[in-house]
């Protein structure tokens, strides 16, 4: 049976870290790391999500600071506010909460962001210095991050001589993914919906990281004997075993079975999802260290 990969067990350790560097600076700088969370419209999902962001913002000592915008927003006042968060010096990173509702053009608004205040990691600027190799001076996409550290706590800083395999190319995940692991000298495979033989390529990686999201897509004969499996999907589906009407998360890889074949696996929930929080909040006390002209802390 595969060792269980404990990502909450990681992320408590990456808060407790921050937790740290954030009290430091501010006793060294006088400065509180300000994280500003922007949610518009009545998303339940992602109101959960931005209330978690929030609360472990305070856990942390930063200034939280939350938004609540009504569906009508129009894309000139979310415009304004994100303008408004980027000249606050107060405030060191903005997170825009995805998705906004249907009438907006999200790319304009995340693009808007500034590099430097855009801890989601999704400015063109940031992920134009994952491609290009640097890692020190950007702000890196949290979830990749995130799934990256764990890959890093089965394996160590250098990947060489590894394969990698990623299931899914999407600028939030897969593509960050692949650069990072292809930054720590792993060589990399980037498969997608037009993949041909999707479980023959699979079963070559020595790590296996899926972000697709198709409910336990990921069958035993996928996953090479001794792999590393980072699953990254987070899926709801029926579960009448816990009474009518019920529902589960599962990951995009079915875990049972994997487990039998692989060395480690991420679960879902536990897994890759705490991690992505906690990288958000390393982003945060990062972006707070560089405005201060402090070296930042590596996590
Ligand atoms: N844990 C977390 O915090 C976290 C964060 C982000 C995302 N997620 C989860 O990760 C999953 C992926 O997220 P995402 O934002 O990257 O999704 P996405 O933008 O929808 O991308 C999905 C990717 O999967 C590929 N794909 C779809 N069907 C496939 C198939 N049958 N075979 C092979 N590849 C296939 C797509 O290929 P094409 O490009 O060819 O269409 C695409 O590249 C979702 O379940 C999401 O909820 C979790």
């Amino acid at each position: 049976m595969a060792f269980v990969i404990d990502g909450k067990e990681a992320a408590a350790s990456v808060i407790s870290a921050v937790t740290e560097a954030s009290a430091s600076l501010e006793a060294k700088a006088g400065i509180k790391p300000g994280l500003a969370v922007v949610i518009v419209g009545n998303d339940p999902a992602s109101h959960a999500y931005v209330n978690s962001k929030s609360k472990m913002a305070k856990q942390c000592g930063f200034n939280s600071i939350q938004h609540t915008l009504p569906e009508d927003t129009t894309q000139g006042e979310l415009q304004a506010l994100v303008d408004t968060l980027n000249a606050d010096p107060s405030v060191h990173g903005i997170l825009v909460q995805l998705p906004l509702p249907k009438h907006f053009d999200s790319d304009a608004i995340i693009q808007s962001i500034l590099p430097e205040k855009d801890v989601d990691g999704l400015n063109i600027a940031n992920a134009g210095k994952i491609a290009t190799g640097d890692l020190l001076t950007g702000l890196i996409s949290c979830t990749p991050a995130g799934a990256m550290l764990l890959v890093k706590r089965v394996h160590g800083e250098d990947l060489s001589g590894l394969n990698a395999v990623v299931i899914g190319r999407s600028n939030l995940f897969g593509k960050p993914m692949g650069l990072l692991l292809l930054a720590a000298n792993a060589t990399v495979t980037m498969a997608h919906s037009r993949t041909r033989d999707l479980a023959s390529v699979c079963a070559n990686a020595d790590i296996l990281v899926a972000a697709v999201g198709r409910a336990e897509m990921v069958r035993r004969d996928w996953v090479k004997p001794g792999a590393t499996v980072i699953d990254v999907g987070i899926n709801r589906v029926p579960a009448p075993e816990k009474g009518e009407g019920k529902t589960k998360l599962v990951g995009d890889v079915a875990f049972a079975e994997a487990s039998e074949v692989a060395a480690s696996i991420t679960p879902v929930p536990g897994g890759v999802g705490p991690m992505t929080i906690a990288m958000l909040m390393a982003n945060t006390v990062i972006a707070a260290h560089r405005v201060a002209g402090l070296g930042a802390p590596k996590f």
